[in-house]
């Protein structure tokens, strides 16, 4: 059988097993398998000896069994980043990346007016005693990027899972990214209380705790409490705002992913908690997806 050949036939097998995009699936299964990329297999199509068959029929029944397909090849591209993942993690979203691309515009937009104000204006933008704080960090995935992007600034990140924990610091060295602390902990536990930071971020757990029996399957494989935020879904956000403001320096930024429908509840909650300029971003279908606050 040729790689092509089998491509097809896993794509039916999975289609049949009801998984969304099962050409696709099937295409990345097959080429993680056969270690190729896309362009030499289409060019040459070799044959796929037995061995190579049955791996990845093994690769194809996990799938079809509803394992997302991120968790059996292990990785997924955030930012440019390489991010492994696996079970016991949750899998960033291309959502999430709005929230890092909104915190970098929100960080070099201060950074300039800051400098605009110096008299002696120097093309060199300092920023060495910038600190970072990323909440609930997972793989580390916004942690990350936001310690590639300001690589003299310092950057940490808090989850009180053991497992993500080991993604993310895993996710650090594969990435050469130094400027980073992975802390286990609940939310703001883990960090000394007389720092502050110049920007905090999370994408806290925030599905009803009633909805998460109807996610799709490949969702429910993730694990809970990377996605339960309670009975409303807001806990965390109320939790981290009720302590944000004494870990931000002054004028400092908050920033969140949020969930459908959520921007007005969590608007208010930050309005309560004395955050000013309060405001929310929209993803690229049109859903209110990140807000940002300032204290
Ligand atoms: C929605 S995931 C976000 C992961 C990652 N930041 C991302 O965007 O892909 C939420 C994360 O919050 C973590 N978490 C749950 N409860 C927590 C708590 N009390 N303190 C810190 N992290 C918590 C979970 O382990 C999970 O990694």
């Amino acid at each position: 059988m040729r790689l092509l050949d089998i491509i097809k036939k896993s794509s039916g097998h999975l289609e049949k097993a009801g998984v969304e995009d099962a050409l696709v699936d099937a295409e990345l299964l097959v080429l993680y398998a056969a270690g190729r990329d896309r362009l030499s297999a289409y060019m040459d199509n070799p044959e796929v000896d037995r061995s190579l068959v049955s791996r990845i029929n093994r690769l194809v029944r996990r799938r079809a069994g509803g394992e997302p397909l991120q968790y059996i090849i292990g990785r997924v591209e955030f930012l440019g980043l390489d991010i492994r993942v696996g079970k016991g993690v949750l899998i960033p979203r291309p959502e999430t990346e709005l929230l890092v691309e909104e915190a970098i515009k929100a960080v070099k937009s201060k950074a300039s007016s800051v400098n605009s104000l110096k008299i002696d204006s120097s093309p060199v933008t300092h920023h060495a005693s910038r600190s970072f704080l990323d909440l609930c960090t997972g793989s580390g995935c916004i942690a990350l990027s936001l310690a590639k992007e300001f690589p003299d600034a310092q950057v940490c990140a808090t989850d009180v899972s053991a497992k993500a924990i080991k993604y993310a610091t895993e996710n650090s060295e594969l990435n050469g990214i130094k400027n980073v602390a992975f802390l286990r902990g609940s939310l703001f536990g883990p960090v000394p209380e007389h720092v502050s930071f110049d920007l905090i971020t999370a994408n806290p757990p925030y599905i009803k705790s009633a909805d998460i029996a109807g996610l799709q399957r490949e969702v429910r494989r993730e694990p809970a409490k990377a996605l339960n935020g309670g009975k409303d879904g807001l806990d965390f956000y109320r939790k981290i705002l009720s302590k944000a403001g004494s870990y931000l320096k002054e004028s400092g930024w908050i920033f969140f992913e949020l969930g459908f429908g959520q921007s007005e509840a969590v608007s208010a909650i930050a309005g309560r908690a004395g955050f000013r300029n309060i405001t929310v971003v929209k993803d690229f279908a049109g859903i209110d997806r990140v807000l940002k606050a300032e204290k």
